[in-house]
C-alpha cells in the first residue's frame, strides 16, 4: 500500500493524511481558482481512528499518506463528520481496505450515508454531545445540522484539543502548505470569505447560534483542523471574529454593482452609477458578467450594504447571465441590503421591473424606482445614473 505520499504531523498523536486537487476549478457552481484540499486526519491513539476520507479519485493518496504512518489495515476506527462525496467518496474503498471495527456517524450522518452507498459495514450512529473512548484518548461529538448539511457534526479530540469542523472553517485552497500560518495571511482571508460566502452565508443564523454556544460548550481549542484548506494553528481567533462579522452581515460603504450589457449602453449606465458612488464615499465593485464569476459576485455582496443590478431588455426579459448569477445569490440569502435597478431598451422596457422584483423577492429594500434609457443613454440619463450611484452613497452613510 505504501506510495509517494507522506503523511503531515500536526501533533505527536495527530497526522494530515488528505489528498491536494490542484486541478479543481468547479465546486457545484463555485470557481475555485486555486484548487482545493480534502483533509483527512489519522489519530494514534491505542484504538487509531481515521476522520473523515477524501473525494473518491483522491483515494490511493490518501491510503498512500496513511500508510506512511501505519498500514491501513491497523485503522480501528473511522468517523465520518459529514457524508457530502468530496469526504466520503473515499470511503467504500478505506472500508475495504482497512477493514475497520466501526464506522461511526451522526444519527442522520448513517440515513445520509445508507443513501449514498451500499457500505460493507453497519454505521453507528453517535448523539450529540456523545463521547468514544479510543483508550488513551476521547472524541466527543458535536452535531452542526445544516451546517451545512443536515447530519454534519464537528469531532474533539480532548487530549490534543483539537476540533475537526469538517467544512466549517474550511476554505478551496490546494498548497504544499498545511498549516495557516505558514501561507500569506491576505490568501486565507480572501479564500476563507469566498468559502463562506458561496457555502455557509445560507446558514449565517446557524452559525451565530454555534459561535455563541462555543463557549458554553468549556472547550478549549489548540487547533481547528477543516476538510478543506490549512488547518487553523495559530489565527483561529480571526477566522472566528470574520464567521461572526460575515453572518451579520452589518450595513457597510460598500456597493456591488452587477450587470450585463448588449451593446455597452447598460455598460455606461453602470460606470455612471459607479462614479456616483465613489462620489459620496462608497467603495465600489462593478462586476460586468460578461467577465465576472457568480461566486466572485457573491463574496462581494457578503461584505457590501448595497446591491444595484443592470440589465438591458432582451424578448421582453432579463439578460440569462443576471438570471443565472441571481438565482445563484438568492439561493445564498444574503441580507441587509439596499438596492436599485437600471438597464437599456430599445422598444419595450421590461428588464428594470423584473429586475425590481427580483430584488424585492430577496428582501432587498428599493430606493428607487430603477433607471431606464432608451436605446443609447443621453446626457441626461447619465446623470440621473451619477444621482443614483449618490443617493445610494447616502443611504448606506446613514444606515452606518
Ligand atoms: Fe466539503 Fe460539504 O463538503
Amino acid at each position: 500500500m505504501k506510495g509517494p505520499f507522506k503523511a503531515t504531523k500536526v501533533t505527536d498523536n495527530v497526522y494530515w493524511v488528505g489528498a491536494i486537487d490542484w486541478g479543481m476549478r468547479n465546486f457545484h457552481g463555485y470557481q475555485t481558482r486555486r484548487g482545493t484540499t480534502y483533509n483527512a486526519y489519522l489519530v494514534m491513539a491505542d484504538k487509531i481512528t481515521l476522520i473523515d476520507t477524501v473525494k473518491g479519485p483522491f483515494a490511493d493518496e490518501m491510503l498512500s499518506r496513511i500508510a506512511s504512518v501505519i498500514e491501513p489495515e491497523k485503522i480501528d476506527y473511522i468517523i465520518s463528520n459529514h457524508a457530502e462525496f468530496d469526504h466520503t467518496g473515499a470511503l467504500p474503498r478505506t472500508i475495504q481496505v482497512a477493514k475497520p471495527t466501526k464506522v461511526f456517524a451522526s444519527v442522520m450522518g448513517v440515513k445520509v450515508l445508507s443513501n449514498l452507498f451500499d457500505l460493507d459495514i453497519d454505521v453507528t450512529p453517535v448523539k450529540n454531545g456523545e463521547s468514544l473512548s479510543l483508550g488513551n484518548m476521547n472524541l466527543s461529538f458535536i452535531h452542526t445540522p445544516m451546517l451545512h448539511w443536515p447530519e454534519s457534526m464537528v469531532t474533539y479530540l480532548a487530549e490534543d484539543e483539537i476540533l475537526f469542523s469538517q467544512d466549517a472553517f474550511g476554505m478551496h485552497l490546494a498548497s504544499t502548505e498545511r498549516f495557516d500560518d505558514e501561507l500569506p495571511y491576505d490568501v486565507i482571508a480572501e479564500e476563507a470569505a469566498k468559502y463562506y460566502a458561496n457555502i455557509l452565508l445560507p446558514f449565517s443564523p446557524l452559525i451565530t447560534k454555534l459561535l455563541k454556544s462555543l463557549p458554553t460548550l468549556g472547550l478549549s481549542f489548540k487547533i481547528v483542523a477543516p476538510t478543506h484548506g490549512p488547518i487553523w494553528r495559530k489565527s483561529f481567533s480571526d477566522i472566528l471574529n470574520w464567521y461572526s462579522n460575515w453572518a451579520e452581515q452589518q450595513p457597510s460603504m460598500r456597493a456591488v454593482i452587477v450587470y450585463d450589457t448588449m451593446w455597452n449602453s447598460t455598460d455606461i449606465m453602470a460606470r455612471a452609477i459607479c462614479d456616483g458612488l465613489a462620489e459620496g464615499g462608497a467603495s465600489v465593485s462593478t462586476m460586468p458578467l460578461g467577465s465576472t464569476h457568480r461566486s466572485d459576485v457573491a463574496t462581494a455582496v457578503m461584505h457590501a450594504g448595497a446591491l444595484i443590478l443592470g440589465s438591458p431588455t432582451i424578448n421582453n426579459g432579463i439578460f440569462p447571465s443576471i438570471a443565472e448569477t441571481m438565482t445563484y445569490l438568492k439561493g445564498l440569502k444574503p441580507k441587509n441590503l439596499i438596492g436599485a435597478a437600471f438597464g437599456s431598451f430599445g422598444w419595450s422596457g421590461e428588464a428594470v421591473g423584473h429586475l425590481n422584483e427580483l430584488l424585492k423577492s430577496m428582501n432587498v429594500r428599493l430606493i428607487s424606482d430603477g433607471i431606464k434609457a432608451s436605446y443609447v443613454p443621453n446626457a441626461d440619463a447619465l446623470e440621473k445614473c451619477r444621482a443614483l450611484g449618490k443617493a445610494v452613497a447616502e443611504r448606506l452613510k446613514e444606515r452606518l
